[in-house]
């Protein structure tokens, strides 16, 4: 007898497919995974609680840190503030990680998530260091211009597909033209799950049959920059 190729259980990280209502989901205010040091944010931890109590556990790199409130404040961002990001409340299961990036440059990239799933909107923006008024803004998606905007440096991809996948940067003007660092984002796009029966041999009435949920892992790694 020979076994199938087991289905592998893949719960992709950070990609927020799930529906799951026991797990805890994180979101940022400001939106964006990467931020400038100095710079404020909240992350936001949502999910059940117990009655009376809105405790919630925040874990950085996988290790507990003081936090117990539902936001995590993060007052001039440092780099020891760079890292994995997962939250609990009383009744979830630990958050998707959320990977914050805390940089110094003329230019920074920001998105809203380096894991998109299929269908989701993802927004780039293209951010001055200290708020500097940026102009001409180009955006580009492996190496090619997508996008020209002379004032808003903003854009937002409203349903992402295949096509999005890849290394994305901006340049623009302020006292001279300035280039981003590349952001590897779109890695995975996953459509929705399927949930298949996994077989070990033909179904015999009154056996145990192994259920599996796979999604088909679309990704492109282009090659590093
Ligand atoms: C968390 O891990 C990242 C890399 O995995 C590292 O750069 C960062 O310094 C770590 N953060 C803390 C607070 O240990
Ligand atoms: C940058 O601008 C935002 C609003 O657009 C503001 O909340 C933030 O405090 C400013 N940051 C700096 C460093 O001036
Ligand atoms: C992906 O989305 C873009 C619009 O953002 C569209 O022009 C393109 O046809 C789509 N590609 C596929 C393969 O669906
Ligand atoms: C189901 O999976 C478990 C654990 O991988 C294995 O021990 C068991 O034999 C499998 N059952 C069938 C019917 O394939």
């Amino acid at each position: 007898m020979w076994l199938l190729t087991a289905l592998l259980l893949w719960v992709p990280a950070g990609a927020q497919i799930s529906a799951d209502p026991s797990k805890a989901v994180i979101t940022l205010q400001p939106p964006w995974v990467s931020v400038f040091q100095e710079e404020n944010l909240n992350l936001w931890c949502e999910g059940p609680h117990l009655p009376g109590d809105i405790s919630t556990q925040w874990f950085l790199n996988g290790t507990a840190i003081h936090t117990l409130t539902p936001r995590h404040r993060i007052a001039a961002a440092s780099v020891n503030d760079n890292g994995e990001y997962r939250c609990q409340t009383g009744l979830s299961v630990p958050s998707d990680p959320v990977q914050l990036e805390v940089h110094r440059d003329w230019l920074l990239l920001q998105v809203s998530s380096r894991v998109v799933t299929e269908g989701e909107s993802l927004t780039l923006r293209c951010h001055g260091w200290k708020n500097k008024t940026i102009y001409n803004v180009l955006f580009y998606q492996n190496g090619k211009v997508f996008k020209f905007s002379t004032g808003n440096s903003e854009f937002t991809i409203l349903k992402t597909n295949l096509s999005h996948n890849g290394i994305y940067r901006c340049s623009a003007m302020g006292k001279q033209r300035f280039e981003s660092a590349g952001v590897y984002t779109v890695k995975e796009l996953f459509p929705a799950p399927v949930l298949k029966a996994s077989l070990s041999s033909p179904i015999l009435e009154g056996h145990l049959v192994n259920l599996s949920c796979e999604t088909k892992l679309l990704l492109q790694r282009p090659g590093l920059q």
